[in-house]
């Protein structure tokens, strides 16, 4: 259980905030002062420290920088007023981990929370001057982010990752569906990593890219001058793969025809080389990905059904990125490190406004259309934090949904007038309805809809 930190003057909301990290499964200790924070830091270790910058006793950039010097890994999260940017920035200059600004809602610190403590077991503090020791950094980030994959936090990632852990020490055959981009092939490639095949090789067919004529001696593979054009000969999939694993992306794409081939080398265990008479044992476990309704295809009469029962012993199915939005800022986060290193550029992080963008876009493109966006707005950034100005129009202007990113934006400006209502009076919710001008019974409504229950 990670332990943290409260540090912030204004009791009521302390408390809260105490009370709904407790219930997030935190371990919670509260400071009120800075100086009985600067006690509790001493006696005991936290895991991440979230404070306010404005404390009646002690200026709290001073503060920070005496956490950091006490414990330079630990991430601090710093809380700031609305219109309080400047100081942000000046906050993460000095090391502080992220920032966030009142009033913000749950899911807001939440996601900041997880994307800190999630940030530090792989990587130390990035922006602490005096850790960041350029060369070291650098390093760390490109061995992290060529093989890194993130695991994310929303319970759509949590229950694919127990799936990926489920299946992946057995040899059964399972169908990974998903919308374009969400991280299919990504999935296959773990799924493999974490097998009894590890060792052996993984190897990636693009269905959809072999003619249907050639498709037997890609498979397969071929003698030499068994067919006008293999000069050479030549090593098919089944056989590169033996003892690992054998992924064929885009299966729906297979001709008819093809699919029977397939289904009677997977019945067999056994090939033959296009032009040979000569039969290859072959151990090969295979994983298969598409993005079309394979059943449908079934039904249409497009594609086998033994086939597709023989390839789907389990389905995994990847979540779009909608579906795990509270993934965002992990995977804005890691691809903004991806770009840094294969562009070799230091952008620190995204604007507030450009993080809303981002959170309200509804990504059709999914993780890859997300890491395009980053890498293109890094390219574009000179500064410290990618701006609105560089992201592309189409994430400004949602074109394909517009009446719901409104009601998104509408419910977002919502639900922070309410907790900014609610602050501002203790907490008691009659003032709280009278000053937004509604009744007690449409704000406990309204507390209820967003889950603001604090
Ligand atoms: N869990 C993850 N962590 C980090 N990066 C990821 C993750 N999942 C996917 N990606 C990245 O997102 C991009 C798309 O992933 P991938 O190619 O696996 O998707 P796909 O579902 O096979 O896409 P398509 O339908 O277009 O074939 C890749 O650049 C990949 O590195
Ligand atoms: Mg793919």
């Amino acid at each position: 259980m990670s332990k943290i930190l409260i540090i912030e003057d204004d009791t009521a909301f302390c408390q809260m905030l105490e009370k709904f990290l407790t219930k997030k499964g935190y371990d919670v200790v509260t400071s009120f002062s800075a100086a009985d924070a600067k006690g509790k830091i001493r006696e005991s270790s936290f895991d991440l420290v979230l404070t306010d910058l404005r404390l009646p006793d002690y200026d709290g950039i001073a503060l920070l920088g005496d956490i950091k010097e006490l414990h330079p890994k630990v991430p601090v999260i710093v809380m700031t007023g609305y219109a309080e940017v400047g100081t942000a920035v000046e906050a993460m200059k000095k090391g502080a981990f992220d920032y966030i600004s009142k009033p913000f809602t749950p899911e807001e610190i939440v996601m900041v929370i997880a994307n800190a403590l999630t940030s530090k077991s792989s990587t130390p503090a990035t922006i602490n001057p005096k850790e960041n020791k350029k060369g070291k950094q650098e390093s760390i980030d490109a061995s992290n982010t060529q093989t890194g994959v993130i695991h994310g936090i929303s319970e759509a990632s949590l229950k694919l990752n127990e799936y990926i852990q489920l299946v992946a020490p057995t040899d059964m055959s399972i169908l990974i569906t998903g919308e374009s981009g969400t991280g299919k092939e990504v999935t296959a490639k773990a799924i493999h990593d974490q097998s009894k095949r590890k060792d052996y090789n993984f190897a990636a067919v693009d269905c959809g890219a072999i003619p249907k004529e050639l498709a037997a001696s890609e498979f397969f593979g071929h003698l030499k001058g068994s067919f006008t054009g293999a000069v050479e000969d030549k090593v098919g999939h089944f056989e590169a793969a033996n003892g690992g694993t054998l992924f064929l992306d885009e299966i729906g794409n297979l001709s008819y025809g093809n699919q029977i081939q397939l289904l009677r080398a997977l019945q067999e265990r056994k090939i033959k080389r296009v032009g040979s008479t000569k039969e290859i044992k072959i151990d090969v476990r295979i994983l298969t990905a598409t993005n079309e309704d394979l059943l449908e295809a079934v039904e249409k009469g497009t594609f086998r059904e033994d086939l597709y029962h023989r390839l789907n012993e389990f389905t995994i199915e990847i979540p779009s990125l909608e579906e795990r939005m509270e993934d965002l800022f992990l995977f804005t986060d890691f691809f903004l490190k991806k770009a840094n290193a294969s562009l070799g550029k230091n952008t620190l992080g995204f604007s507030q406004e450009v993080q809303r963008a981002f959170q309200a876009y509804h990504w059709p493109g999914n993780l890859r259309e997300l890491q395009n966006v980053i890498k293109r707005s890094v390219l574009l950034t000179n500064g410290d934090y990618v701006e609105l100005s560089a992201l592309p129009k189409e994430i400004l202007q949602p074109k394909e949904r517009p009446e719901e990113v409104e009601n998104f934006s509408k419910e977002e400006y919502e639900k922070e007038q309410i907790i900014k209502a609610l602050k501002q009076t203790n907490f008691n919710k009659s003032k709280a309805a009278k000053l937004l001008q509604v009744t007690r019974k449409t704000l406990y409504n309204r507390i209820n809809h967003y889950n603001l229950d604090l």
